[in-house]
C-alpha cells in the first residue's frame, strides 16, 4: 500500500536561550497505509517532535518532508493548516479539547471547518461518539469529564472526518486497561482498513498491537526489527 509520509534526514532543533537543543537528530522514515506505526521513547527523547512534523504542526529545521505528496517544508502555515484539516487526524497529548463546547460540539468541530453540516455531518458525529462510548455524555464540557473520557473525545474528533492519517500521542495515558485494549484494537483496525496509524507511547505494553516500531532515544530515532 502507498506511503503518506516521508521523511529524508528530517532534524528538529529549537533555540532555548543561547543554546540549541536537538529534539530530533536526521530520521528517515516512510509511515505507509494499512500500518499501525508505534513511537516509543522515554520522557524527552524526541517522540511529540517526530510526530508534531508528521502531523505538519511544526516545519523540520533540516531535511526533506513530504505528508500526501505535500513537500511540507516549502509550504506556508495556512496551507499546512489546509492539509492539516483534509488529510490528518491528531489526537494531541493534552487533548486540547475546547472548553466552552461540549463533547459532541467539539467532535464536530472539524466537519464544521470544512463547511459539512447537516444530516450527513450529524451521522459522523453520532458514529464517532458511539465509537469511544461516549454518547451518554455528549452534553458534558471537557471540565464534567474525566481525563480518560476527554481523551476519548479527542479521539473520536481525530477521527470523525475519516483521515487518511491518524496521529495520536498518548491516546491510553488516561485509560485503564480495558479501555486502553478497546482503543488500540481500534487504531489497529483502522490501519488494517487502509489508513496509516502512529501512535506514540512510552509504554512498552503497546508494543502487541504494532505492524511496526519507532524507538526513540535522545533524539535519535531507529526501528525496531524484533519485536
Ligand atoms: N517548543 C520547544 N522549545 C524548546 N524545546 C522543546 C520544544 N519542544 C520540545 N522541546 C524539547 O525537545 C526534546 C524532545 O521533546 P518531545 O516533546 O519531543 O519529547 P517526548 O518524547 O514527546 O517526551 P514525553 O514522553 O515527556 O512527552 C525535549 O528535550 C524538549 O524539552
Ligand atoms: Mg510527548
Amino acid at each position: 500500500m502507498g506511503t503518506i509520509a516521508k521523511l529524508e534526514n528530517v532534524s528538529k532543533e529549537y533555540k532555548v536561550g543561547d543554546q540549541t537543543l536537538i529534539a530530533l537528530q536526521p530520521t528517515t522514515l516512510e509511515v505507509r497505509e494499512g500500518e499501525l506505526l508505534l513511537i516509543i521513547g522515554p520522557s524527552g527523547s524526541g517522540k511529540t517532535t517526530l510526530l508534531s512534523l508528521l502531523g505538519c504542526v511544526i516545519y523540520p529545521t533540516a531535511g526533506k518532508l513530504w505528508v500526501e505528496d505535500n513537500f511540507v517544508n516549502d509550504m506556508s502555515q495556512s496551507q499546512l493548516s489546509r492539509v492539516r484539516l483534509n488529510t490528518i487526524g491528531f489526537v494531541f497529548q493534552n487533548f486540547n479539547l475546547l472548553a466552552p463546547l461540549n463533547a459532541e460540539q467539539n467532535i464536530a468541530m472539524p466537519l464544521q471547518l470544512m463547511g459539512k453540516s447537516g444530516k450527513e455531518a450529524d451521522k459522523k458525529v453520532k458514529g464517532a461518539l458511539e465509537l469511544v462510548g461516549m454518547t451518554d455524555r455528549k452534553n458534558n464540557l471537557p471540565k464534567q469529564l474525566s481525563g480518560g473520557q476527554q481523551q476519548r473525545i479527542a479521539i473520536a474528533r481525530a477521527l470523525v472526518t475519516d483521515p487518511k492519517l491518524v496521529l495520536c500521542d498518548e491516546p491510553t495515558a488516561s485509560l485503564d486497561k480495558d479501555s486502553m485494549g478497546v482503543v488500540m484494537q481500534e487504531l489497529r483496525a483502522l490501519a488494517e482498513r487502509g489508513k496509516a496509524v502512529a501512535v506514540v507511547t512510552h509504554d512498552p505494553r503497546l508494543k502487541q498491537y504494532a505492524h511496526r516500531i519507532v524507538e526513540v532515544n535522545n533524539g535519535i530515532a531507529k526501528e525496531v526489527t524484533d519485536f
